[in-house]
């Protein structure tokens, strides 16, 4: 390995200590490392007589600054060779008593990191020659430091820009994901504005034409003029019809909220159209559903246009399913209902059905007012806007599960009386 793929300061200290001994033959080298208070010196790498086992240290010795030849270099950061150690009171004798040493500081940012010391059996062993090897090696030891460092503060920066990529990767999809809402919100609320206006004056208008034609049929006498009202009428009424569904998908018609149970209402309905032709519908009515806060016509109305659908997309073998489940979602629940419902109580209605399903690219657009994949005539569109329209109004909300040539999944899941 050489000096530039050391990948550790400890490693470098390693790296020194068997090199001042291995290849520049000194007789051992004990590398001292000064702690961040610049107070004291540790032993953290040798070679020779304090390392006989390989890479550990036995008894690290601790040397105040100051103190010995070490502490004494570390402190005034000047190289010091001592000829014999005999005469030297500075001299704190390790394992191996010696009798001339050399020690030279490792200096790195202004701050002394440790020294590098040697010693030897015999006096006056080193001189010049050493002085500068030994400066030398300490000098690369610093440039082998500052790269270290350097190459920890990018790896650092490296993961700090991987936490910030991931943090904005996160932060930019729960903004999209926000504005999306925010834009479908704001659209639909226009376009709610727009209608409610639109349909309030032209009801105005068809009660003024209906209220005339009343008075035109009571006053014609002539049955050909008569067949010609009835039908002006009928087409007014049909007129008024959408109107009031217009009102109603622009959240204008006033909701008179009272508790109900849906199971109630369900089983009320299904009767009424028992002679309704296949396919076959299903109910699966919870045993004790929690009552809700809902306008009774409001309900009627959703729910006929959900089997309505249900019944135009299935053919006559197959099957529509009712189904009301109590259902509670505490704050550690996830998935759709956690994401757009604080937790609670809720009762759920489903209307599922094995029939066509829709396209998934459809999916976005069928609650849009005045979207209809039916004939002209066959379907104005707003029957699942005015069910989002008045599950919202109650508190609730709409999802849709649909799979083409599989069937289709309405839900809508109101809050429980408390
Ligand atoms: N159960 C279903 N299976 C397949 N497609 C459906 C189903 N329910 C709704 N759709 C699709 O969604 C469209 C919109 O439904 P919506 O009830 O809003 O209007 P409509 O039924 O077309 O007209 P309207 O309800 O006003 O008579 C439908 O035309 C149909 O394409
Ligand atoms: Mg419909």
């Amino acid at each position: 390995m050489d000096l530039i793929q050391i990948p550790s300061v400890e490693d470098l200290f390693w790296y020194v200590a068997q090199n001042v001994v291995g290849r520049l033959n000194f007789v051992d080298c004990v590398i001292y490392q000064a702690d961040d208070d610049q107070t004291t010196l540790t032993q953290v790498a040798a070679w020779g007589e304090k390392n006989p086992f390989g890479r550990s240290i036995i008894n690290p010795l601790v040397i105040p600054f100051g103190h010995g030849i070490t502490g004494k270099v570390a402190q005034t950061r000047k190289a010091i060779i001592v000829d014999d150690l005999l005469e030297s009171q500075n001299y704190i004798p390790d394992t191996q008593p010696a009798r001339s040493e050399i020690c030279v500081p490792l200096v790195f940012r202004g701050r002394v990191v440790g020294v590098i010391d040697s010693e030897h059996p015999e006096p006056s062993a080193f001189g010049e020659a050493e002085l500068e090897i030994l400066t030398t090696v300490a000098a690369l030891a610093g440039a082998k430091l500052e790269l270290l460092a350097e190459a920890q503060r990018s790896q650092q920066r490296y993961r700090d820009l991987l936490v910030s990529h991931d943090r904005l990767t996160e932060e930019t999809s729960i903004r999209k994901a926000l504005e999306a809402k925010l834009f479908e919100a704001r659209r639909l609320e226009s376009i709610g504005k727009l209608t409610g206006r639109f349909a309030h004056e032209f009801n105005n208008l068809l009660t003024v034409i209906l209220g005339n034609l009343e008075l035109v049929e009571a006053a014609a006498t002539d049955p050909g003029s008569a067949e010609f009202v009835a039908e002006a009428k009928t087409a007014a009424e049909r007129g008024a019809r959408l109107m009031r569904d217009m009102l109603a998908f622009a959240q204008r018609t006033r909701l008179e909220p009272v508790a109900v149970d849906l199971n109630e209402i369900i089983t009320k309905l299904c009767d009424t159209r028992t002679a309704d032709p296949a396919p076959k519908v299903e109910l699966i009515l919870a045993d004790d559903p929690w009552r809700i806060m809902a306008d009774r016509k409001a309900i009627v109305s959703a729910l006929l246009n959900l089997i309505e659908n249900a019944h135009d997309a299935t053919p006559s073998d197959g099957k529509i399913m009712i189904r009301t489940e109590n259902l509670t979602h505490t704050l550690s629940d996830t998935g759709p209902l956690a994401a757009s419902l604080p937790p609670g109580r809720y009762v759920r209605l489903t209307v599922a059905d094995t029939g066509v399903g829709i396209p998934h690219d459809r999916l976005p657009q069928i609650f849009d007012p005045f979207y209809t994949s039916k004939p002209v005539g066959a379907g104005t569109g707003l029957g699942l806007s005015i069910v989002q329209g008045f599950t919202q109004q109650s508190g609730g909300t709409v999802t849709v599960t649909s799979e083409p040539g599989c069937g289709s999944s309405f839900q809508l899941t109101f809050p429980a009386i408390p």
